[in-house]
């Protein structure tokens, strides 16, 4: 037995040379290798495409967002606020208003400077929770150091709160109880079950234990899939920064999932994980492309190294970010539909 998980190893000599094949619950290749009498080690990951994956979504949130309209409803419709020019929340609202348009969610983006006081821009967002035009309000982050974060975000009526960052939406989630479930989070729980990765009774490490992401990651993972927002009834750790590296890998190594959110690029590598592992990197990172001198952006994984072992891997871009915008989608038409309040 090659590991808790594998199941089945198997070990055979052919004109190829003595490979070494794994049957999983994962495996695609093993049946045909089979058939053929030829095993192979599987060579590459199946990336999973969240670029297809979200406009899927999409499609099924437009066909939802006409039915609502036909019967006879408002259209929904999602208040970004923006605070200041910091460029890169600039192109994540902009992102999320044309992926709002493609799906019929009418949109506005409130631009505020980033000298707006606490109490103004607290005024805007009860002015917001007021007007019953209004589905679903997010306040982009990260916000000027004079304001504070949490207040803000306990200011967006629950029941509007489309990001889920809300404390009455955090408790809920914290309680298995229905809620809004915050975007990124519920894009990773997305991508796991509709990719098909089981997590019943699986190992899974949460690197990164930020409290929009690593955390309701690991909650939504670890919970008992009979409650009232169903888990994943997974074993999940949650790693941080203050994780040693060396425990870091001996955790990773025992994991059939590893979800990566720690804003480290390469901070796992092939060496740190066993055969078969599904990986979601939730990592956005920008940093200077040695052979070209241009900033590209990467993950947290070294993934060149991984796909050789692994059996999934989301790739940075076009994995994790394109699903969290469908996923505030899908909470502006579930808050619309008043479906959680
Ligand atoms: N900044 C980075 N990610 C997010 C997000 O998901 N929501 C909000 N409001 N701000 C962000």
């Amino acid at each position: 037995m090659a590991s808790s998980f594998t199941g089945i190893r198997l070990l055979q000599r052919t004109k190829y040379g003595t490979a070494n094949a794994r049957m999983t619950t994962w495996s695609r290749d093993y049946h045909t290798d089979i058939a053929c009498s030829r095993i192979f080690y599987r060579s590459k990951a199946q990336i999973i495409s969240g670029t297809k994956l979200a406009k899927e979504i999409r499609k099924e949130i437009q066909k939802d967002v006409e039915s609502w309209l036909c019967l006879g409803n408002r259209r929904p419709h999602l208040s970004v606020i923006l605070v200041g020019d910091n460029q890169a929340s600039h192109t994540y609202v902009k992102n999320k208003i044309k992926a709002a348009n493609t799906v019929g969610i009418s949109s506005e983006v409130l631009l505020r400077p980033s000298n707006i006081t606490e109490e103004e821009l607290l005024d805007v967002i009860g002015k917001l929770n007021r007007d019953s035009s209004v589905s679903g309000l997010l306040v982009q982050l990260p916000l000027p150091e004079h304001i504070n974060e949490r207040d803000v975000c306990n200011a967006v009526a629950p029941e509007k709160d489309v990001d889920g960052f809300h404390i009455v939406n955090i408790g809920r989630l914290c309680l298995d109880q229905s809620s809004i479930i915050p975007a990124t989070a519920a894009a990773v729980w997305e991508i796991i079950k509709r990719t098909g990765i089981e997590t019943f009774g699986k190992n899974v490490v949460v690197a990164g234990r930020s409290k929009n992401v690593g955390m309701p990651i690991a909650m939504l993972l670890h919970s008992d899939g009979r409650h009232e927002r169903p888990g994943g009834d997974a074993t999940v750790t949650i790693t941080h920064r203050y994780t040693p590296k060396d425990l870091l890998k001996r955790h990773t190594q025992l994991a059939d999932i590893i979800i990566v959110a720690a804003g480290i690029p390469k901070l796992i590598t092939a060496d740190m994980i066993k055969e078969g592992v599904a990986i979601i990197d939730v990592g956005i990172n920008h940093i200077e492309d040695p052979a070209t001198g241009k900033t590209i952006m990467v993950g947290d994984v070294d993934f060149e190294g991984v796909t050789k072992k692994a059996s999934f891997i989301t790739p940075v871009p076009g994995g994790v970010g394109p699903m969290t915008v469908a996923m505030l989608l899908k909470n502006t038409l579930t808050a619309a539909q008043k479906l959680i309040y």
